[in-house]
């Protein structure tokens, strides 16, 4: 039986450690340890009665539990603990994203040189076994697409604004109420979450070693009910969607508010469920779904990692290829159809200014939309660019932000399905 150590109990740390008892004797697993700060306070009745409870690191890594499990959150005390842990011989399990997509490969490399596992399963899309999924199920293609829903909290808030109508204040605060978002949810909104998460997914799946902060990143803030209008229109809905395309060596991985066909699976997706779609050369698409978050989900992921620990620990397995990642060219050059909208005070001209614009950055107009009856001294309308590419866009909107008939800065998606 493998010892595990527990530090950080809270939504999935109590929910795993109800699963592994709930389990027991169906896994070679037994909780010697919780530790958390304060931990008077945690304390519960219901596991075994053998457990130590702590609020000592050090205690944990000095004792005799063969894997630490970090269920904290954090970086640097999360880092601290688990390099400690790997250093003293032990082998370790996260859920932390950030953990592994910044220090994924240094903390292998430890594993490695200690003979021990590790385990990050569960940081990326909770349940759901995509990087198992990528690394070993789809280990006989190559991938050059990686794209999908990684965010439960931007998913909650945009379908929010879609079939209530809410304005986003609003929406984020109903988000908040139901437990999901958090007090400060910019990681959320702004796309570090995500892009922690995208980062993880193409060294897994691409094996491409890139850190969070070389991903485009959008945040959804600014998405009204009126951009869900005009996306109807158009057969579309809104979601914030992560890629990470692979295209003549160079990779470009974006986050950010996009538009998806109705009729895509994207556009489906709902509350904290995650859909990642991966593209293979010579394999076509695989997609792998379900709950993204929680307490439960996400333990059954952390299990699932803690029983291949053990697994390790008796027989040799291959650890997930994390540091096995090729550096590789970084492109800013995300390519796409486009949505752009405006909301102005009328007056005539403004559709050649913005012509003249776009013409000058090299861009082709698709078509323009807008509403009929709508207040002439606050007028949403929208315009589709045929395909451009995403520096090329900025340029030209940073010219356009300059017009005096601006009410708001403009909002520009990428159409992607
Ligand atoms: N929740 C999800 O759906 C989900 C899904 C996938 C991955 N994850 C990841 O799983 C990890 C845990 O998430 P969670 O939702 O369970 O977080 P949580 O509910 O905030 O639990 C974290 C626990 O760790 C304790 N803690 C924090 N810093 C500590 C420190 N320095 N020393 C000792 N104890 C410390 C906290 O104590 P206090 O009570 O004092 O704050 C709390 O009990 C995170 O890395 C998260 O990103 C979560």
């Amino acid at each position: 039986v493998c010892k595990v150590a527990l530090v950080g109990f809270g939504t999935v740390g109590s929910a795993l450690a109800r699963l592994l008892y709930a389990r027991r004797g169906e896994h070679p697993l037994s909780l010697s340890h919780v530790c958390n700060r304060g931990v008077d306070r945690k304390k519960v009745g219901w596991t075994a009665s053998d457990v130590v409870w702590t609020d000592s690191i050090p205690q944990v890594l000095a004792s005799d539990a063969d894997i630490v499990l970090e269920l904290m959150g954090d970086i640097d005390s999360a880092y601290e603990l688990a390099s400690g842990a790997l250093r003293w011989g032990k082998s370790l399990v996260t859920a932390n994203k950030q953990l592994i997509a910044h220090f994924g490969s240094e903390l292998l490399q430890l594993a490695r040189d200690h003979g021990q596992y590790l385990g990050f399963g569960a940081c990326v899309a909770g349940g759901v076994p995509v990087l198992s999924g990528l690394q070993e199920g789809l280990a006989g293609d190559r991938l050059v697409q990686i794209g999908g829903i990684l965010n439960g909290t931007c998913n909650y808030i945009l379908t929010r604004i879609e079939q209530a109508g809410s304005p986003f204040s609003e929406a984020l605060r109903k988000a908040q109420q139901a437990g999901f978002a958090e007090a400060d949810p910019s990681f959320d909104l702004d796309g570090q979450d995500a892009a922690a998460k995208l980062a993880i997914l193409a060294r897994v799946g691409m094996k491409i070693a890139i850190l969070p902060d070389r991903v485009i990143r959008r945040s959804i803030r600014d998405v009204t009910a009126i951009d869900f209008e005009y996306a109807h229109e158009l057969g579309c809905s809104i979601r914030q969607i992560s890629t990470a395309t692979l295209r003549q060596g160079e990779v470009c991985l974006r986050v950010g508010p996009s538009l998806v066909s109705k009729g895509s699976p994207l556009a489906q997706v709902s509350g904290s469920q995650n859909l990642i779609v991966s593209t293979g050369e010579f394999g076509g698409e695989t997609s792998f779904g379900g709950q993204g978050a929680g307490g439960e989900p996400t333990a059954v992921a952390v299990l699932s990692d803690l029983i291949q620990a053990a697994n390790y620990r008796f027989h040799e397995l291959p650890l997930l290829e994390y540091s096995a990642a090729k550096e590789s060219l970084v492109s800013n050059r995300f390519e796409s159809r486009y949505f752009v909208r405006f909301v102005v005070r009328d007056r005539p001209g403004i559709i050649s200014s913005l012509a003249d614009v776009f013409a000058h950055h090299g861009m082709n107009i698709d078509a323009i939309h807008q509403r009929p009856g709508l207040d002439k001294a606050c007028l949403p309308f929208v315009i589709t660019l045929e395909t451009c590419c995403e520096s090329q866009l900025s340029s030209a909107i940073e010219e356009i932000g300059k017009f005096d008939f601006l009410v708001s800065a403009p909002l520009a998606m990428p159409i992607v399905q």
